[in-house]
């Protein structure tokens, strides 16, 4: 068929404007075929646009012309038509639907273009594999729920920008082909082609830009800006992602903090109606990791670990006792009211926290008379009183142990808390607990590469109280480093920054790197903090996942519009592909695949 013109005619309303006092008008409306139903003669079309759905009627007794046209109408063809506004007959009105009480007599119609038969229904709770909705994903983004999570991220980027104009902040872009920025993930590299055999990294974040324009005198900056990171990805990352970006002069972390929390009680005001209490609640790191297991907690229920180091180091259970020995630790979860559960189910769990390298799952059922565990007959009465007191523990728990050094320990258990929450129930819906985690270490040390890596990144002020730590016993130095964390997701982070040329040489230092490495990587920050550097912090959220938790949605992929895969795969676009011949000359690339080599 060949599909109508336009032509002269205009929308003059969206397919969820239209209401009982508009009867008897003459309307135009545009947008897509949700859904056709012919009811022995009479054809009801729902005409769907961006904001809902409106009836539109072909009557064979009022407009045969019409009417004959509108029988070749699909789904998902693109109509324009022209009609009156008429009243619904009794009993057949729909109070789902906004527009549910009218429905428009078409007079004129126009097919402005057919389309195939779409390859899932365009509506919510369809059962069709993520990877099809992704490989059409223009299709998929008509549906009602990326709909609404698509223009609520709109509501949310606007709040952010009219909180950051309306209080003096500047939008400074910075450049996307830059030198490398260490935010501890691998760079995305892009080829220069007129500079052979050299490289741009893709900004991990504007870190050293924003520090720049610090230093430029740009006091107060924001930029909502893509970052990319090449890590593995999970639910809640993405290759590519958006940071809310700021950075302010002459600030200690009182001012970034109160500014963050600005921002954030604006946008859950705009979007979610909500008053939060600010300030938020403030958690030294180590004091997260000692009652949650992980430095982004989730506050909303309590299950809270218990060191119990102490109490085990002689017992009879060699597994605990050496582990203490070994300068590891031993800790509990006790699992209220769940002595319920079956061998399968902690065998389950047990395979959980294997996922994060714990070797096993010690567990205890407190009954009436006694415990009922493979490692109660290990523990003297006076450590079994010891552990019933530190741990609360009542007829009808479960208690779960994990001993390990503690990382493992705490990262294991602090994992199965998250999971025991959601499976017990104990998280309330829709409460958003922010609060901040402070004073990081400033770096740790790791195993593989032999030596120290900065926790946040390598421009994060030391705590000055653990100045001399730096060259002591650097694993101990504390930062002035901070991270927001809503419902046990890291929404943002970052820190009062190194202005002195002195300091960041000693962190450099301390990092491993010579005064060679360091002036290859980052001369030019280093000269610009000798030209007049002022005292300056800043901070940046996540954007996707805070959108990701205001939405309600499990995963950062439903709030963006084209995301990739957990391979990093666009499926719409099917980027990554290869490069030709031709592009590879241009930018003196060869391919050379490590499987033919290993050949060679
Ligand atoms: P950081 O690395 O903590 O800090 O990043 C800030 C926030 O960005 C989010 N985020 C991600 N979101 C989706 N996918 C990813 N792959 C991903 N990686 C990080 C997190 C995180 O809290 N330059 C510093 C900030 C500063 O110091 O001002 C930085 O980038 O929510
Ligand atoms: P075993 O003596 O290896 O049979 O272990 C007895 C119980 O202790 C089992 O429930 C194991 O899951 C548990 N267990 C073993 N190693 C550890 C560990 N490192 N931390 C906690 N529990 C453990």
């Amino acid at each position: 068929m060949t599909p109508d013109k336009l032509g002269e005619m205009r929308r003059t309303h969206g397919c969820n404007e239209l209401g009982k006092e508009d009867i008897g008008k003459e309307i135009v409306l545009m947008g897509w075929v949700q859904r056709r139903r012919d009811h022995g003669g009479v054809i009801f079309v729902d005409l769907r646009d961006r904001d809902g759905l409106t009836q539109v009627v072909f009557n064979p007794e009022i407009n045969p012309g019409v009417h004959a046209k509108a029988h070749v109408i699909r789904s998902e063809y693109v109509l324009g038509v022209r009609g009156e506004v008429t009243a619904r007959l009794e009993g057949m009105t729909n109070p789902n639907l906004a527009t549910g009480e009218i429905e428009i007599m078409v007079s004129e119609l126009k097919i402005l273009n057919p389309a195939k038969t779409p390859p899932f229904m365009i509506e919510d709770k369809i059962d069709v594999s993520e990877n099809v909705r992704l490989q059409h994903r223009h299709i998929d983004l008509r549906r009602p729920q990326l709909q609404q999570n698509i223009v609520l991220r709109h509501k949310i980027s606007a709040a952010v920008r009219e909180y950051y104009n309306g209080n003096g902040f500047l939008d400074i872009e910075t450049p996307v082909l830059t030198k490398s920025t260490p935010e501890g993930a691998r760079d995305y590299l892009v080829p220069s082609r007129v500079n052979p055999g050299n490289f741009y990294a893709l900004p991990q974040s504007p870190q050293l830009f924003k520090q720049l324009l610090m230093i430029s005198g740009y006091d107060r900056y924001y930029q909502i800006v893509k970052c990319f990171r090449d890590e593995d990805l999970r639910a809640d990352r993405q290759p590519e992602f958006t940071q809310i970006d700021v950075e302010m002069s002459f600030v200690g972390e009182e001012d970034v903090m109160a500014t963050a929390e600005g921002m954030m009680a604006k946008i859950f005001k705009e979007v979610k109606g909500i008053d939060l209490v600010t300030p938020f609640p403030h958690l030294e790191y180590a004091e997260a990791i000692d009652r949650f297991g992980l430095d982004k907690p989730d506050t909303r229920f309590e299950l809270e670990l218990k060191d119990i180091s102490d109490i085990v180091a002689d017992a009879g259970f060699k597994v605990f006792a050496s582990v203490v020995k070994k300068g590891g630790i031993v800790k509990a979860l006790n699992a209220k009211g769940c002595i319920d559960f079956t061998r399968k189910e902690i065998d389950d769990l047990t395979d959980f926290v294997a996922v994060y390298r714990a070797k096993g799952l010690a567990w205890i059922k407190v009954r009436e008379d006694a415990w009922q565990s493979p490692i109660a007959k290990f523990f003297t009465d006076e450590e079994k009183t010891a552990l019933a007191e530190r741990l609360d523990m009542q007829p009808g728990d479960l208690v779960f142990f994990v001993a390990d050094q503690p990382s493992v320990t705490n990262e294991a258990l602090g994992h199965l808390r998250n999971h025991l929450g959601s499976k017990l129930g104990l998280i309330e819906e829709n409460t958003f607990n922010l609060t901040w985690v402070t004073r990081f270490p400033l770096m740790e040390y790791d195993e593989i590469e032999k030596r120290y890596q900065a926790l946040h990144h390598p421009f994060t002020a030391p705590l000055e109280e653990d100045y001399d730590l730096l060259e002591s016993d650097p694993a101990t130095a504390r930062s002035r480093a901070y991270d927001l964390v809503l419902n046990g997701h890291e929404v943002g982070g970052g820190s009062i920054r190194i202005h002195q040329l002195a300091l960041q040489e000693k962190v450099f230092a301390a990092l491993g790197m010579d005064r060679e490495e360091y002036t290859a990587k980052f001369g030019f920050l280093l000269s610009a903090l000798e030209s007049g550097a002022p005292p300056h912090g800043g901070i940046a959220f996540g954007f996707d996942r805070l959108v990701m938790i205001l939405t309600g949605q499990p995963s950062i992929r439903d709030i963006i519009a084209f995301p990739k895969t957990q391979k990093a795969a666009c499926l719409l676009t099917e980027a990554p592909s290869e490069a030709s011949r031709v592009q590879l000359e241009e930018l003196s690339l060869r391919i050379r695949k490590l499987a033919e080599d290993n050949q060679a």
